[in-house]
């Protein structure tokens, strides 16, 4: 299961209390860090802001790709990831 955005160490139950208080993505990400290092955190993050889950199955290769694009449309334009893999 994951649980955290590994780079900068934050619990997704973090992220999830965080969201839960009104704060965007976009604030959670600046105060946090969270999918500001590797971005392989960007799916799961999606996830626990659309479902409420903190630990989550590991992601098939397609399942991260198709959700890291959702969590893409929840950035304001120019806060996305730049051209990271
Ligand atoms: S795991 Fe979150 S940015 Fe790398």
């Amino acid at each position: 299961m994951v649980t955290q955005c590994v780079c900068h160490r934050v619990p997704f139950a973090e992220i999830k209390r965080l969201a839960a208080s009104g704060m965007s993505i976009s604030a959670i990400s600046a105060q946090t860090k969270c999918c500001t290092g590797c971005g392989m955190c960007r799916p799961y993050v999606f996830v626990v802001l659309t479902t409420g889950a903190t630990a989550i199955p590991v992601l098939s290769p397609r399942a991260s790709a198709e959700l890291d694009a959702r969590l893409e449309s929840l950035l304001p334009k120019g806060e996305g990831k730049s051209g990271t893999a």
